[in-house]
């Protein structure tokens, strides 16, 4: 498979997203959510390169299946163990896609009070979106192209690559 981001290119970005996110929130603390699982190594590495005091949390959707997901209705499998009221919440995604899960996931967090809620996410494919979600901190654009690794899956499979490469390329 065709390795399209290298462990070290997606490392160096990393870094450079968790100083732009210290700068940023400079003097508060952050509560970090990730949407499991695919965000789970990004989740990680960015919590360490944000030198911040922050918390951390995790939160898991599924779509209903293909008849539904242009309505955008997502399943919600696991909810946050803390509220978000008052918070300086980010929410950390793997990829944004056509954007339907992450328009669903603002939604729902936002009427749970938080003082500022701000996306990061390590991949966005701008020509694949349905409707329009801003994404203050991108890692990589990507094409459209599948692809898996660093959390990424098809299936199931190859979420544990450290690199992520185009599937099937
Ligand atoms: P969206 O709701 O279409 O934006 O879908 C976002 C979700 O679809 C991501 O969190 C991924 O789980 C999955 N996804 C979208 N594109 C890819 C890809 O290229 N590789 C692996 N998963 C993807
Ligand atoms: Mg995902």
């Amino acid at each position: 498979m065709k390795v399209l981001l290298s462990s070290d290119q997606i490392q160096a970005r990393i870094l450079e997203m968790g100083k732009e996110i210290a700068a940023d929130f400079q003097g508060r603390e952050p509560h970090l959510v990730g949407v499991l699982k695919g965000a789970c190594p990004f989740m990680t590495d960015l919590a360490q390169a944000i030198e911040l005091p922050l918390t951390l949390d995790y939160i898991a959707v599924s779509s209903y299946g293909k008849a539904t997901k242009s309505s955008g209705e997502v399943k919600l499998v696991k909810d946050l163990d803390q509220g978000l009221d008052g918070r300086d919440l980010i929410v950390v995604e793997d990829i944004v896609d056509t954007g339907l899960t992450l328009n669903y996931l603002i939604n729902l967090l936002k009427a749970r009070g938080p003082r500022s809620l701000k996306v990061a996410a390590l991949l966005s494919k701008p020509a694949r979106r349905l409707v329009s979600v801003h994404v203050d901190y991108v890692g990589f654009t990507i094409e459209d192209e599948f692809v898996v690794g660093y959390g990424l899956d098809y299936n199931e499979r190859h979420r544990n690559l450290k690199d992520i490469v185009v599937y099937g390329g």
